[in-house]
């Protein structure tokens, strides 16, 4: 297994895996969309994990203040191997290259069973209210 950056070939492999364990049909998520628009801004801060096919993703952000972390899968079969961690750690230490001080990510509350996932790997729960605006 490798972590490596998404190559275009991904594409479709990545959709399933999203459609699989990313379900959410707003249309701002859809999984091509999001591709597209991810290539066009920092394509270099999405990583697949690798293992004979995509078997896992991460897609990340930096805005000069800070880093996000979008879109952890890893399909069901290869969990509780470490490569979802794999895949967080990669996107940091990309995130720190740039010089990125503070990291956030967001979990939606039907979701909170993998809090403990993103604690392992350093993640505390702020008490913050995450909001959000759809342009379009
Ligand atoms: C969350 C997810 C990415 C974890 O991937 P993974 O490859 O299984 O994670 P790792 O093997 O690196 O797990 C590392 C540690 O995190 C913790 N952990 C992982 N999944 C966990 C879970 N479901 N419940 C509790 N702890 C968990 C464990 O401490 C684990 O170490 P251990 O296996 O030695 O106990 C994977 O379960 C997934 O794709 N879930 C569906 C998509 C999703 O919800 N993504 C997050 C969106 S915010």
């Amino acid at each position: 297994m490798q972590i490596r950056p998404y190559q275009d070939s991904d594409e479709r492999a990545v959709i399933a895996l999203w459609n699989e364990v990313l379900p959410d049909s707003a249309p701002h998520n859809d999984p091509a969309t999001a591709i597209r628009k991810k290539l066009a801004v920092e394509r270099d801060l999405f990583f697949v994990a690798d293992d004979d096919g995509v078997v896992g993703t991460v897609m990340g952000g930096y805005d000069g203040h800070r880093g996000w972390v979008y879109a952890v899968a890893v399909t069901p079969l290869p969990r509780r191997h470490g490569v979802g961690s794999a895949l967080v750690r990669r996107l940091e230490a990309a995130l720190a290259e740039r010089g990125c001080l503070k990291i956030n990510l967001q979990v939606r509350a039907w979701n909170a069973e993998v809090i403990p996932f993103y604690e392992k790997l350093g993640y505390s729960v702020e008490k913050i209210v995450s909001m959000g605006k759809r342009l379009y």
